[in-house]
């Protein structure tokens, strides 16, 4: 098989990495791929950008591609999954209108309402007025989102009602564009977070493991929000019967409203949860794709082959293909990110030492690098996920590290304590000091 995956970070270095398992897979094209894709055997980038949707529909009717897997969101909103339809290309991402379960927090917001999912109390409101008033009666803490697509500067948890009124003011000041025309206002979830990604084919939804990603750039989990300083799955605290209760109360009545809508979902639908000190699950948000850097954890302790997993879904016979086997290990992933991130940061460092990281055992999947002329350059805020898998985490979080220590650019920031809070060691108070 010919699989094109779309996109150019870590999720889709360990998306082409993981379809490379399999001997069904013969070739993979990455579009646009990054440094890692450009080096992974039996992959080869195409330099098509991930929104340029009649781009990608000509490559792969022209290179006849039997499936493309779609990473990121924004080809999904712009519609890319519709257009693929038209020319009978397979592709595992869903329709425009899925994939408004995450570009519209609006929309999802109803849908959740609709099939009585458990999520915080929120309003929706389209002018600034409108929205201070509410603030102003509901008090903080309060969260405010921008409705749409903000790449995750869109929600502010804010403690005061003044960081809530400055939060509306960027929002409809145009901050992010189009997707702060709304503003959806919600109260606070108190708890932990945890990620579950499942797949779906539209009529039968299955959980992968629960992943915990670490969101803040600073140790101890302080600092400003990033796309993800580090991530290990499965959640130890995360039981069987939580699982089935997220199954139950949340994934499958998403599905159902879903349908009700007319929406032949198929891809990843990615709960994002909070689970309340009394145990209760809520969703925080729905994604319409793959997790990053959740994804870099997840796919390496599968067992099944992706392959198979994606095939199903998109010729609808999820429900036949059987349980998910997984390894009988855990995974543990640090973000290698370049000084700054997630403020302005330098791109075009030399990156040494990757060989020398993966030769101790871990996997080093790339999320922002550029292979020119035999070497790699940093070329993003979040330049490399360093993934160890082993029989505990302490081992794992012990052997990533390891990795990490191998590799080497200039400004480099990573966190020493991923994994702490499901680990009783002091990581987190410098003892992977370099
Ligand atoms: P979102 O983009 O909706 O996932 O929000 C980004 C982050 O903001 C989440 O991962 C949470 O850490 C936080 N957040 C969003 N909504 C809430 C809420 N209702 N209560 C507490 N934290 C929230
Ligand atoms: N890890 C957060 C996300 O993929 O949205």
């Amino acid at each position: 098989m010919k699989v094109v995956v779309v996109g150019s970070g870590g999720r889709e270095h360990a998306i082409a990495w993981k379809l490379l398992d399999s001997p069904r897979v013969t070739q993979v094209y990455c579009l646009p791929g990054n440094g890692g894709t450009a080096c992974l055997e039996g992959c080869e980038n195409v330099a098509i950008a991930a929104t340029d949707l009649t781009g990608i529909g000509d490559f792969a009717k022209e290179n006849h591609v039997d499936l493309v897997v779609v990473g990121p969101e924004a080809p999904l909103a712009a519609g890319l999954a519709d257009y693929l339809q038209t020319l009978d290309i397979p592709v595992f991402g869903p329709s425009q209108a899925g994939a408004k379960i995450e570009a519209s927090k609006a929309w999802a917001k109803a849908l959740m309402e609709a099939a009585q999912i458990p999520t915080a109390k929120a309003a929706v409101f389209d002018t600034y007025e409108a929205a201070a008033c509410y603030v102003q009666t509901q008090g903080a803490p309060i969260v405010v989102k921008a409705d749409g697509l903000a790449a995750g500067k869109g929600v502010t948890v804010a403690t005061t009602e003044a960081e809530a009124i400055a939060a509306l003011e960027r929002i409809f000041g145009g901050e992010f564009g189009t997707a702060g025309q709304q503003v959806v206002i919600e109260s606070v979830l108190e708890g932990q977070e945890v990620s579950v990604l499942a797949v779906t084919d539209g009529k039968t939804i299955v959980p992968l493991l629960p992943a915990q990603d670490h969101k803040r750039v600073g140790e101890g989990d302080t600092g400003p929000n990033t796309g993800g300083m580090g991530v290990y799955a499965p959640v130890p605290w995360v039981t069987p019967e939580l699982m089935q209760r997220i199954q139950q109360t949340i994934l499958e009545p998403a599905l159902g409203a879903l349908q009700d809508r007319g929406i032949q979902y198929c891809g990843v639908l990615y709960a994002g949860l909070m689970v309340t000190p009394a145990g209760d699950p809520y969703v925080v948000e729905f994604n319409c794709r793959f997790g990053d850097p959740e994804t870099q954890v997840v796919l390496p302790l599968l067992e099944t082959p992706l392959i198979e997993v994606l095939s199903a879904c998109v010729e609808g016979r999820l429900a036949s293909l059987g349980a998910l086997q997984w390894r009988n290990a855990v995974a543990l992933s640090v973000v290698l990110a370049a000084g700054g991130y997630p403020g302005s940061y330098r791109k075009g460092d030399l990156i040494q030492g990757i060989p020398d990281a993966m030769a101790q055992g871990v996997l080093v999947f790339h999320a922002g690098t550029r292979w020119q002329d035999g070497q790699w350059y940093t070329h993003g805020g979040r330049v490399l996920n360093v993934t160890a898998l082993a029989p505990d985490f302490a081992t794992a979080q012990a052997k990533a590290y390891a990795g990490v220590q191998a590799i080497q650019f200039a400004d480099c920031y990573y966190r020493r304590d991923i994994g702490y809070r499901i680990l009783k060691s002091s990581a987190h108070k410098g003892e992977y000091n370099s």
